[in-house]
């Protein structure tokens, strides 16, 4: 196992009608809040209403900043930006997925930044650490997927560059999140499926990593793989069931917590690629992953002995292939196989014109340049392996 240190504070309120403790949280920090969101789904599901209710018992003064969109962009954040040094926020409140949450920390850094900082060229291009006592954010979440309602870490889209970039420092971390399954209800299915491969995906790109030894990070990445699994079938047999709805959305929170990438390098390689599809192409994050997280996998899987021995691994315990009287490698590519079969099935793409993006050598040529120097555990990606990689998207 590598050092680490383990550090999250989030305060989560798990469950059904949950939404009441936002009162207290507004109370506790008495001024303005901020109420972000996206296109109105939040005024379909419930939570809209739960959260205006637990906020005028509270007593605080709302603004409404509407109309983030996924994959949120810049000129939505230095619009909040505004807004919280107009009113003095005291709270910004994210109600909605992984784009909503995303777009409100990056508001409550821009919020704490001097007059002479940029929040892009400055920060998220170089990563350089967000300063301490941002305005503080809560969360009530709406989607399956991302897990940034107890994380660090968020993503941004400047579309006048056609850049995506994340951005992970601790001052962005919520300071509670409500996880209550009946806002889930009305998620489409196309939502739901992307949600999952995200999800499967974050806790991948940790399990896939070295060390390979003896880890309890990795034997709790099986578990909550196999509960993905679980979970995904749940939810594509019973759409409205709060059990399968509620197993969802805690898996999704658990794969990107930190816990299981204790002890890890971790490989976020597919998403680096990934954030280059939607940076050009504005396509779902959950789309993108499934036509690249695949192809990923058949190029890293035999790239030296630990990654094979890995792969085999989690071929016999994650999707129950029986490994008698085969190679490891047969092993590997039969696990491998399961997931892409298990995609095709729940419809998810698995192609670049799947999704709408042509594969001639220019584009090509472009993701690449956006994904770069991509890293990796196993196997280093450089530019020219991630438009390999692209490349076998067809
Ligand atoms: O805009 P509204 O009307 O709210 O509709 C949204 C949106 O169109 C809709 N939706 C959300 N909750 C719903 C619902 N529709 C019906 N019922 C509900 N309960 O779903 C659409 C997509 O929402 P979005 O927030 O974009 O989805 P998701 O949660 O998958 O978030 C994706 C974003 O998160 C980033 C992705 O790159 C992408 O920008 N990620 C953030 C991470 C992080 N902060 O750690 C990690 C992830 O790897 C990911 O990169
Ligand atoms: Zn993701």
């Amino acid at each position: 196992m590598r050092n680490f240190i383990f550090h999250n504070p989030v305060k989560i309120y798990f469950g059904e009608g949950q939404a009441v403790h936002v009162a207290e949280e507004a109370k506790s920090r008495p001024g303005a809040v901020l109420l972000v969101y996206g296109g109105g789904s939040i005024k379909r599901n419930g939570a809209y209403n739960d959260v205006t209710a637990a906020l005028r018992e509270a007593g605080n003064e709302v603004i409404e900043l509407s109309g983030v969109t996924p994959n949120p962009r810049l000129d939505k954040v230095l619009e909040g930006v505004k807004l919280v040094k107009e009113h003095g926020v005291s709270l910004i409140l994210a109600v909605g997925g992984g784009s909503v949450i995303d777009c409100a920390k990056f508001i409550s850094l821009g919020s704490g930044l001097g007059e002479d900082e940029d929040l892009w060229d400055d920060y998220v291009e170089t990563g350089k650490p967000a300063p301490e006592n941002l305005v503080p954010l809560g969360v009530v979440l709406t989607t399956a997927a991302t897990g940034s309602e107890m994380g660090d870490a968020a993503v941004l889209t400047n579309w006048a560059r056609n850049r995506k970039l994340g951005y992970t420092s601790f001052p962005l971390t919520p300071k509670f999140s409500v996880l209550d399954p009946t806002y889930l209800l009305t998620l489409p299915d196309e939502q739901t499926t992307y949600g999952f491969v995200d999800m499967f995906c974050h806790t991948c790109e940790q399990y896939f990593s070295l060390p390979s030894d003896d880890n309890l990070s990795d034997e709790m990445a099986e578990a909550i793989q196999r509960h993905i699994l679980r979970s995904w079938r749940a939810c594509r047999r019973h759409p409205r069931s709060y059990e399968a709805r509620g197993n969802a959305m805690w898996d999704s929170t658990l794969a990107l917590n930190r816990v299981i990438s204790r002890g890890k390098e971790e490989d976020w390689v597919t998403h680096g690629i990934e954030h280059a599809l939607s940076a050009y192409f504005d396509i779902p994050h959950g789309a993108g992953l499934a036509v690249v997280h695949p192809h990923w996998m058949k190029y890293v899987y035999a790239s030296r002995p630990e990654a094979t021995a890995r792969f085999a691994r989690w071929a016999v315990n994650v999707w129950g292939v029986d490994s008698t009287g085969k190679s490891e490698r047969e092993v590997a590519e039969e696990g491998i196989e399961r997931y892409v079969d298990f995609l095709r099935l729940v419809g998810a793409p698995l192609t670049l014109p799947e999704v709408g993006i042509p594969s001639d050598s220019a584009t090509l040529d472009k993701l690449a340049d956006h994904a770069g120097e991509v890293g990796g555990s196993y196997r280093h990606i450089t530019r020219d392996d991630a438009r390999a990689i692209l490349a076998s998207c067809v």
